[in-house]
This record gives C-alpha cells, structure tokens and sequence, in this order.
C-alpha cells in the first residue's frame, strides 16, 4: 500500500526519479543538465509528486511577468489514470496564482490527446497551432491559455 501522495518544490535530489518520468514520458526528454539549469533559474517553478519513496510525477512553469508558461507535465507511464495529473495541474495552478499570475500558457503535441483533456478539465482554451513544432516529427503543437481569477 502507498502512502497519500505529497506535492512539493523539486530539488536537486529528486532529479534521477524526475529523469526516470522524463524518458518514459516524452520522446525529446530533458537532460539532467537542463532540469539543474531549471532549478538555478529564479523564475521557473517547479513541483514534484512523492509517492513513497519516489517521485512519480512532476511539472512546472515560468514566470515571465504576470503570465506562466508551463514547461512539462508528466506523471510515471505505471501511475497514469489515477488523477495525480490533475492533483500536480491543480496544484501549479494554485502556485501560479499565488505568484500573482493571471494566465498560463502551454503547447501540447496535437495527438496527445490525454494530456489535452487534461488542460480542457481545467478550463485551457485552444488558442492556436505552431506548424511543425516539435523536432523529432514535425508535429504541430496546439497553444493553450487559461486565465486565472
Ligand atoms: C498527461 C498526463 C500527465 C496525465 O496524467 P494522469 O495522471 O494519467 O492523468 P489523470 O489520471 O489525473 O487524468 C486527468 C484527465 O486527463 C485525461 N486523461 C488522462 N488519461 C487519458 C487518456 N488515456 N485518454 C484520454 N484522456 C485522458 C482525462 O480528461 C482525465 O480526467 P478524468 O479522469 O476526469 O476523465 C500523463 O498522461 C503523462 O504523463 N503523459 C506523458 C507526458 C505528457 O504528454 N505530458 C504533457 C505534455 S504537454
């Protein structure tokens, strides 16, 4: 049996369970390099999902004015379906808000259709296609945007 998931601010010691969900989550993953640089970054924020011993999921921001721009949103391919998508999404929300942000942004691959519903639950409107945003297929990304009350 697990214990209640906990969601806090990701460390320098949470990386190799992040890269483990990051290499099962997403065809042009992260390197651990560039989720130090994120954590050395004062404007990106980032939360994990602890569950047990390890994190299972993770997800993050920037903050560039009063706007986010989410960066990643991933929970480990065995815990999918399980709504810790929704309680980490949730809780970027409340922590964006917090940070006095009125409106979140984000692209998302135009098939990934779990992860659309995802930001649809939450209110994430489409706003527009990047044609052939993503490197390795050539994918077009759907923009996103919610506004926050
Ligand atoms: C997107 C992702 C984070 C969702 O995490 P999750 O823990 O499985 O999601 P949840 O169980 O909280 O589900 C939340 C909602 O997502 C949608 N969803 C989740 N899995 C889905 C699926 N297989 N098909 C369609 N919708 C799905 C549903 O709307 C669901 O809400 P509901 O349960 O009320 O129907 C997860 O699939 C993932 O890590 N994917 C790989 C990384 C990725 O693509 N990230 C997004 C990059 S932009």
């Amino acid at each position: 049996m697990y214990s209640e998931p906990i969601i806090r601010p990701m460390t320098s010691r949470d990386l190799d369970d992040v890269l483990v969900v990051e290499h099962l989550s997403f065809t042009l993953p992260w390197s651990k390099r560039m989720f130090e640089d994120e954590l050395s970054n004062p404007q990106a924020h980032y939360l994990v999902l602890e569950l047990g011993e390890h994190v299972i999921g993770y997800g993050g921001f920037w903050k560039i004015l009063d706007e986010g721009h989410i960066t990643n949103i991933a929970v480990h391919r065995d815990f999918r379906g399980k709504s810790y998508g929704k309680k980490l999404l949730k809780a970027l929300l409340e922590h964006a808000r917090n940070l006095g942000i009125h409106a979140l942004t984000l692209e998302v691959r135009v098939s990934n259709a779990a992860a659309i519903a995802l930001y649809e639950g939450f209110g994430f409107e489409k706003a527009g296609v990047r044609k052939r945003y993503y490197a390795d297929n050539q994918e077009d990304a759907l923009i996103m945007w919610l506004q926050l009350h």
